[in-house]
């Protein structure tokens, strides 16, 4: 078992673990407190081991990140009066966690969650950080809030169920986080059989996420450097229609925008080759055939703000990202020479 600590307005802490009994954990931790469970039905369907806590069962993906769902928890919640003290736990991926961290920074002006995260994708991100969130049909996440659990708890064997394309999806993540943040990770990825060391990768990506998030909680500045290979990927998930998932669209973007960045001169070949040979080593796609102005549209319909320019982010080497501000005419140019390096 390991400890891990999030020092930010409110400290937390992560344990990882590889036999993690939730409703025993549940009842000597928070037994005197309402609990419940927010889960969704494929992890309903697998796992039963809360299921004498009360609980709630939403929709499997991404289309559950919706104010309909949030409002009919939120009406759960005050029918069956959940109060101030009560908690909710989230059981499940990215999609469970963000939505009921939503709920629970919301309801009541606030109430204790804790992060029980069960896909890659959420043990190595999306459980950290404080980011809560629905979509709207303008875009993803544009209601939502920053938020820290009262703790997260992972247990990797819960991977042992995760499907294959999702394993996919968070191991991009992990690629990138060791890119943006950590040698020895990269190494431990070069090297390690990840059925043996899941656990130190997982360790390994939230302690670059955790170093990050306590610099700048808020995205301000540096957390901006989480999203490398991000612009180009949900350029590229949006024009192949969500067929490209986000996973895939990061790892295309991540080699496409070092390959630009290589040939400007600000990412070094050794850099560039390793990306590559991760990639590679994992089956992940580093390639997607596209034109340069469609790529740019599906870029900018994305972007949030009003600004003439574009936040890329770059490697300048391993663990070292940089971010570089491209106005739009050069970001052309960058996806024109990204394109061509394919
Ligand atoms: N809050 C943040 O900082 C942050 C960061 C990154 C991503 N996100 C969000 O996370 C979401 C994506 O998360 P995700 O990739 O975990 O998706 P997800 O929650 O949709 O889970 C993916 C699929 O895997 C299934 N699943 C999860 N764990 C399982 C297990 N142990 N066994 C079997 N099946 C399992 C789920 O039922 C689902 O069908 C997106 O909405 C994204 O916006 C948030």
């Amino acid at each position: 078992m390991k400890k891990l600590v999030v020092n930010s307005e409110n400290p937390y802490e992560i344990t990882i673990t590889r036999d993690l009994k939730i409703d025993e954990y549940i009842k000597t931790k928070y037994g005197k407190s309402k609990i419940l469970v927010i889960t969704d039905e494929n992890l309903a369907y697998i796992y039963s081991e809360y299921k004498n806590i009360p609980h709630y069962i939403i929709n499997a993906g991404e289309s559950s990140k919706d104010i309909e769902v949030y409002y009919k928890i939120i009406k759960f919640l005050s029918k069956n009066n959940f109060h101030r003290d009560s908690i909710l736990l989230a059981f499940g991926g990215g999609v469970v966690g963000d939505i009921t961290g939503f709920v629970a920074s919301t309801y009541l002006r606030g109430i204790p969650f804790v992060q029980v995260p069960t896909s890659l994708l959420s043990m190595v991100d999306s459980s950290v950080g404080g980011k809560t969130g629905i979509n709207t049909e303008y875009g993803k996440n544009l209601i939502g809030s920053f938020y820290n659990p009262r703790e997260v708890l992972i247990d990797t064997r819960y991977l042992d169920t995760l499907p294959e394309e999702e394993f996919a999806n968070g191991l991009a993540e992990v690629i990138k986080t060791a890119m943006i943040g950590d040698r020895s990770l990269v190494e431990a990825l070069m090297t390690d059989q990840l059925e043996d060391g899941i656990e130190n990768i997982v360790e390994k990506s939230l302690k670059v996420k955790i170093d990050i998030v306590q610099k700048d909680m808020r995205e301000s500045n540096l957390r901006r450097i989480l999203n490398f290979g991000h612009t180009i990927g949900h350029g590229i998930e949006k024009l192949s229609d969500y067929k490209i998932k986000h996973g895939e669209g990061v790892a295309i973007g991540m080699a496409m925008i070092s390959k630009a960045f290589h040939k400007k001169g600000l990412t070094p070949k050794d850099t560039l080759d390793i990306l590559v040979a991760l990639l590679e080593k994992y089956s992940l796609a580093k390639s997607f055939e596209v034109d340069k102005d469609s790529l740019f549209k599906a870029i900018l319909i994305d972007k949030k703000t009003e600004e003439n320019y574009i936040n890329l982010v770059y490697l300048e080497n391993i663990g070292m990202a940089k971010i570089y501000k491209a106005g739009l005419d050069e970001l052309k140019d960058i996806l024109q020479i990204a394109i061509d390096g394919n």
